[in-house]
């Protein structure tokens, strides 16, 4: 049974909770209907008693109602390997989620990245558990600081949109503690977040909504968690079990139908039937050829809390002091934020408020992957430059689903690329193939509506060919094609760049006398063209000033810092989880059995070859390490100092990476994971001596048997370098005894 008493309750709250009714306990626990129709999750408070409303809103790349600031995907923030940017981001996301009148923001967002192909590895950090947590960290600080409640997404092990309702991540407790808690473990014992969102999938069999070893005793007992558990929309279907495994909040409550009308696709597509449809049952749609067999079942219900605990409590099979344990964490987090007495700060939303935070994330994100010949910065003052590709005239704001935003306006990169070079420059635009269209993505709803979008599906203006890139390309000094996926929530991506952009890039690369590829994808692509062509820069989805940071970046105004948070493959083989059972999965379980080995672990291990390694990123100008120095006192921890001098003639930015390769311990460990990183902003021809610390964690691995965390004895590789694969200098420590750490 979840029992866990909070310590920060207050008497208001213990005196509240004496004077609720079982039906107004109830009501405090699963969401309703927002008659603003504002809110993605609305709790309505008790009005007779005082307590407010609880208002929650997505997401991780802005806030979701009206117009808001659309900042550049969570990925694009890792890439940058900075917690003080991943904090400033978070803040402003903060400031708009209490500007647009809401409490508490649905996100960060940071399951691992597993599976390159899953859908939503735009909204998430990256596949390393260390760098996900510094950036977890990071952002629930800033949002929090902000003043508005966080909420780390989605517990645990989400790691495919594919099947996301019913699949089981068949997954070893030690890879789970090793990998995919440690950021929710980071987000609650030092970042103090206010709430943890349970997932939809299952883990090893169980419902993350009713997984009493998650939520009770690893979430709240052992981490010390004193927020509330919210589950993820509709992914409650037993609220008995939900209620007791340790689940607080049944999210939304109320059926799709009835939900965020306004906006919801789904709605639209339900006003567009013919009459003689049904249209205020969605049920009933079920019965339609169209509605696929992997929708959310659970969509079409009212909250199973709200069915099913009344009885439940008065039969005793839920506790009633378990029912006020949850009453006081969601109250006691909305006394902490200041909702009880109207003291929450009053925030700036829209009309891109944060629009210089948006920019400078996207900036820092920007990884420079390929650069023959110094290709770029290109200068403002080339005569001519040709901008192709299908969407190279509009911005690529972001992915579909639940983490779309509304930006009030957009720069794209030929817009950005246009404003950026001097009059004499000639711009030339060609499509060169039919443009891509983003996936909206229904939250919940596994399939694509876009058929069915008020306007249909559009198809650009005429009819785009290869030929008139080619000829733009050969006209020009230069040819920038951009590319890009179309991620969304809801369904997987294939690692292919959709319709016929690879054509696009080889056929430009072929003619043009320098080819420079941008790409906005959620995620590693495959790229056949890479050798061919003499610059790549990964852009992510860069947010709403797509234009501004994508010309900073190209003509140097700003040095590519970002650094890769996932590792680009030759193929789909290279992937650790490349086989059925392991992805998708069989018969709806997905075999964790690559164990810890999860991206360049195993890229490692296997001696594989990435195309890009974790950790890449080139700089516009060059970086030189000396003194590489550690200190070390036979405990497992150590300080290293490494001073990095700028020895190129550009200022520039660079990441400073350590990592640690581990001492013989019984069972297998990866080669190295990362320990420690530092980002340093220098001038041409300055130095630094950077200071990083290995804690006692980064030498252990779980021992599941003992339920401790282990330091071997025995000799540790400290590795200093500027990529997994590009490693300057190496030391050894030893550590002296075997230790179990914290
Ligand atoms: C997503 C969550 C999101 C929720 C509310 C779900 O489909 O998985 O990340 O917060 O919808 O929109």
């Amino acid at each position: 049974m979840a029992t866990n008493n909070t310590d920060d309750t207050t008497d208001r709250i213990e005196a509240l909770i004496d004077r609720l009714t079982l039906e107004e306990k109830i009501d405090l626990v699963h969401g309703d209907d927002d008659p603003d129709e504002l809110a993605t999750g609305y709790l309505p408070g008790i009005e007779r008693l005082d307590v407010p409303s609880l208002s929650m809103v997505d997401g991780p790349l802005g806030v979701r109602p009206g117009t808001a600031t659309a900042f550049p995907a969570s990925i694009a923030l890792a890439a940058a390997w900075d917690d003080d940017l991943a904090h400033e981001q978070g803040e402003a996301l903060g400031r708009e989620t209490l500007g647009a009148d809401q409490d508490a923001l649905l996100a960060p967002g940071f399951n691992i990245v597993r599976v390159p192909q899953g859908g939503r590895t735009f909204e998430y950090y990256s596949e390393d558990p260390y760098l996900a947590s510094r950036l977890a960290v990071g952002t629930v600080e800033g949002v929090q600081d902000a003043g508005a409640i966080a909420t780390a997404k989605h517990f645990v092990a989400n790691n495919q949109e594919q099947d996301r309702h019913e699949v089981s991540a068949e997954v070893s407790e030690r890879a789970l503690r090793e990998v995919y808690l440690p950021a929710f473990e980071a987000a609650v014992t030092e970042g103090d977040v206010g709430s943890v969102m349970a997932a939809y999938n299952r883990i090893n069999g169980t419902y993350a909504t009713e997984h009493e070893w998650l939520l009770s005793d690893v979430l709240k007992d052992e981490w010390g968690f004193d927020g509330y558990v919210v589950s993820d929309w509709w992914a409650t279907s037993d609220g008995v079990a939900a209620a007791n495994a340790g689940l607080d909040i049944d999210m939304p409550g109320i059926p799709v139908s009835q939900w965020h009308a306004e906006e919801s696709l789904l709605h639209d597509v339900i006003e567009r039937l013919p009459d003689t449809l049904p249209k205020q049952s969605i049920a009933k749609l079920a019965s339609t050829p169209w509605l696929p067999e992997n929708v959310n079942p659970n969509l079409f219900d009212r909250s199973p809390f709200e069915v099913e605990l009344p009885e439940a409590v008065r039969r005793g099979q839920v506790a009633e002091s378990d029912l006020d344990e949850k009453i006081r964490r969601v109250l006691g987090q909305m006394e902490r934020f200041g909702l009880f007495d109207d003291e929450q700060p009053s925030g700036a939303f829209g009309a891109g408020e944060h629009r210089d935070v948006a920019t400078r994330v996207a900036e820092r994100g920007a990884v420079l992957l390929r650069n023959e010949g110094n290709v770029l910065p290109l200068s403002p003052e080339t005569d001519s430059i040709a901008v192709i590709g299908p969407n190279a005239d509009s911005a690529k704001v972001g992915g579909g689903g639940s983490s779309r935003v509304t930006p009030d306006s957009t720069v794209s990169p030929l817009e950005g690329i246009r404003e950026r070079v001097g009059g004499d420059t000639r711009v030339a635009f060609a499509r060169g193939t039919e443009p891509i269209d983003d996936t909206e993505g229904v939250a919940g709803v596994n399939f694509d509506l876009s058929e069915f979008a008020p306007g249909g599906s559009s198809s650009g203006d005429g009819a785009p060919g290869v030929g008139d890139a080619v000829v733009a390309a050969r006209q020009a000094d230069v040819a920038v094609v951009f590319v890009q996926d179309d991620a969304a929530e809801g369904t997987d991506r294939s690692l292919w760049l959709p319709g016929e952009q690879d054509r696009l890039v080889a056929a430009v690369a072929d003619v043009a006398d320098r080819t420079v590829v941008v790409c906005n994808t959620a995620g590693a692509i495959r790229m056949p063209w890479a050798d061919d062509v003499d610059a790549v820069v990964e852009m992510w989805y860069p947010g709403q000033e797509d234009g501004h940071a994508t010309a900073a970046v190209l003509f140097g105004d700003s040095d590519p810092s970002g650094r890769l948070p996932v590792t680009f493959g030759r193929r789909l083989d290279d992937y650790p989880a490349s086989t059925e059972d392991r992805y998708p999965g069989v018969g709806l379980e997905a075999e964790y059995d690559e164990g810890v080995f999860v991206g360049y672990r195993h890229f490692d291990a296997e001696g594989i070859e990435p195309q890009f390694a974790f950790g890449h990123g080139l700089s516009y100008t060059d970086f030189a390490y000396s003194d590489v120095a550690v200190d070390h006192d036979g405990e497992p921890d150590a300080t290293v100092e490494v001073t990095v001098e700028n020895v190129g003639e550009r200022p520039g930015r660079d990441v400073v990476q350590v990592y640690l390769g581990p001492a013989d311990a019984p069972l297998e460990r990866p080669p190295k994971a990362l320990a420690a990183f530092e980002t340093v902003a220098l001038d041409a021809g300055e130095a630094v001596t950077v200071t990083l610390d290995l804690d006692s964690r980064a030498f252990a691995y779980y021992d599941v048997e003992a339920g401790e965390w282990t330091a071997a004895d025995g000799e540790y590789t400290v590795l200093v370098g500027r990529s997994s694969r590009d490693i300057v200098a190496e030391r050894t420590v030893i550590v002296e005894e075997s230790t179990i750490v914290e």
